[in-house]
């Protein structure tokens, strides 16, 4: 109502309050110097709103001139919520996410995590949906047990993931975007959007070695590694766009045994099926051994297949193993294949120094690349790309439907700045800005810095823990990936006896349990090909220092030795 309605007596009116259809509106009343409040209910006909308002005379006097419209419109004319309330409301609630997710998440002295059980955790959070809203006070309540039972992925204790850390750039970038909260798909709606992707993604491939190309930033790197199978086959096959599979002969994939599980689910969704991608053997560093590659190529093409991709990994999701990109390549050019490069946990291109970057350059022979700025470069979720050396619009072309809705072909201004329809999505969130901030603000020496750090930390942390008793390695980590057993005292040395296997298999889910049920750390496990369950630790964040490493081990033994 506003300025429509006046109350007798009172300057300003102040509505506070509005949930569909009641408006809370509270005044000082000078006259006779009290505050008075107000509740109007717009469900309730004007007759019974005039009998209903005097129901308030108790707390004081009330009268209103006639509305100058006509109660129906005049409700329609207002906007149903009170941005004034809202914002105030986002300042309190920042002021939470500040301490409790960003001060205190970071705090060594504070938990990781705060287990409870689930039931217990339910009832906690109350999370029922319920008819009416919620006061603002209880509201940021709400906010508060949001960060204090969550998971503090930002604490330099949180190992457990391929990503870690905070970077605060990044971050305004991620609450910038949603703020703004646009679709990357026309130049039309997210012209910022749109001239940034392209930069972004340009020096992406131009650290991967390409003065051209195209790319895409997709929902993860399991989505990016799912295009670069669909724009595969759409190379070999044009026609499967049109026709679909059952047009096709039967398909073969080949990867590593221990590529990223998202291999197989691309194979799946795409109808290509599970049983047809080849898993080629690893060395006892965990890479792919390329004469097995030939060997499952012609094993394919025995069984009546047509081979089209090699899915190669840089930097595998367990143990950072880097798979032979020059044999790989060669095989890929005599065979007529895809090669496919999912360096999706590393920024090992980021870096010059050779010691990291030794098994990359022959990246620059791939037909595609999948890298995640969201795992070691610290964007934040979501940021992948899917970058490709393509020029001809393959992306465009295997995906495009011309939504005339969208993309209209009369717009006045160049629609190749209409990127949407290279995309599987309709609408697509930013995923450039968070990267692009950061980037301007520590550059690509500083970007630099970080992986070269993390690299520093990882071999400091290798080299104390072959100096202790109870940790053993499982290789040579190639990269920021260490994997490895812890043995307690009362395995040690008993290595020969035949339940040795079985009961090293159990330590790591107990330290697991123990460390989370404390909140004093996180970090995975997992069994891998013949290897019972084993440790992988991974460092990343560049807020990470010796001591950091240091209180890993220390803590590892504390958790496990009476085990
Ligand atoms: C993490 C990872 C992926 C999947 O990335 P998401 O963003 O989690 O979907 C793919 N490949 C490798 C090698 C990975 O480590
Ligand atoms: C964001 O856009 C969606 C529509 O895509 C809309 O429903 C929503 O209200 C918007 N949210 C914010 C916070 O602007």
């Amino acid at each position: 109502m506003g300025g429509a309605c006046t109350f007798q007596g009172s300057q300003p009116v102040n509505r506070y309050l509005q949930c569909h259809e009641l408006v809370l509106y509270k005044y000082l009343n000078h006259a006779k110097n009290s505050l008075v409040v107000v509740i109007i209910d717009f469900r309730i006909r004007l007759p019974r709103l005039y009998s209903n308002l005097s129901a308030f005379t108790s707390l004081d006097y009330v009268t209103t001139t006639a509305p100058s419209q006509p109660y129906g419109q005049q409700h329609l004319n207002e906007p149903l919520l009170d941005h004034r309330a809202g914002q105030r409301f986002l300042t309190e609630a920042f002021k939470v996410i500040l301490e409790e997710v960003l001060c205190k998440g970071i705090d060594v002295n504070e938990k990781v995590c705060e287990w409870h059980e689930p039931e217990e955790l339910a009832t906690l959070l109350d999370l029922e949906l319920r008819e009416n809203g919620e006061q603002q006070h209880q509201l940021l309540q709400r906010v508060r047990d949001v960060a204090k039972y969550s998971v503090k992925t930002n604490h330099p204790r949180f190992f457990n993931q391929l990503f870690a850390g905070v970077d605060y750039h990044a971050l305004t970038g991620r609450f910038l975007t949603e703020a703004l909260n646009t679709s990357q798909y026309t130049y039309e709606v997210a012209p910022v959007f749109v001239l940034m992707e392209d930069e972004v993604l340009s020096k992406l491939r131009s650290l991967v070695g390409w003065a051209q190309g195209d790319g895409i930033f997709c929902p993860g790197g399991t989505v990016s590694n799912m295009y670069a199978m669909n724009l595969a086959r759409y190379r070999a096959f044009p026609e499967v766009k049109l026709k679909g599979q059952r047009a096709l002969p039967r398909l073969a994939v080949f990867t590593s045994q221990e590529s990223h599980y998202s291999v197989m689910k691309a194979a799946a969704f795409q109808g290509i099926g599970t049983e047809n991608v080849f898993k080629v053997k690893v060395d006892d560093r965990g890479c792919m051994i390329t004469d097995d590659l030939s060997e499952k190529i012609e094993l394919a093409k025995s069984q009546g297949a047509v081979p089209f991709l090699v899915h190669a990994t840089s930097g595998t999701t367990v143990r950072g193993a880097f798979d032979p990109l020059e044999p790989i390549a060669d095989i890929c050019d005599r065979q007529g294949l895809w090669m496919h490069v999912d360096s999706s946990v590393l920024a090992q291109h980021m870096t010059l120094n050779p010691e990291c970057n030794y098994v990359n350059v022959f990246v620059i022979r791939a037909d595609s690349v999948t890298w995640n700025p969201h795992k070691m470069m610290l964007t934040g979720l979501q940021c992948s790309a899917i970058l490709l050396k393509d020029t001809t619009d393959l992306l465009k072309r295997c995906h495009s439907a011309d939504a005339t809705y969208l993309f209209q072909q009369d717009k006045f201004y160049d629609m190749s700045l209409d990127t949407g329809d290279k995309s599987i999505q309709c609408g697509r969130k930013v995923d450039c800005l968070k990267l692009w901030l950061m980037w301007k603000a520590v550059g690509s020496q500083g970007l630099e810095e970080r992986v070269d750090r993390a690299f520093a930390h990882t071999r400091y942390l290798v080299e104390k823990m072959k100096k202790r008793e109870g940790f053993q390695l499982i290789g040579k980590p190639e990269f920021v990936n260490v994997c490895f057993w812890f043995i307690p005292a009362s395995l040690r040395g008993k290595e020969n006896s035949p339940d040795y296997q079985d009961r090293l298999s159990k330590v790591a889910p107990v330290i697991k349990e123990r460390m989370i049920k404390q909140g004093t750390m996180m970090v995975g496990y997992q069994p891998q090909g013949g290897r019972v369950n084993f440790f992988r630790m991974i460092v990343i964040s560049p807020q990470l220092s010796y001591k950091d490493m240091t209180f890993f081990l220390d803590e590892i033994e504390r958790l496990g030795n009476n085990l």
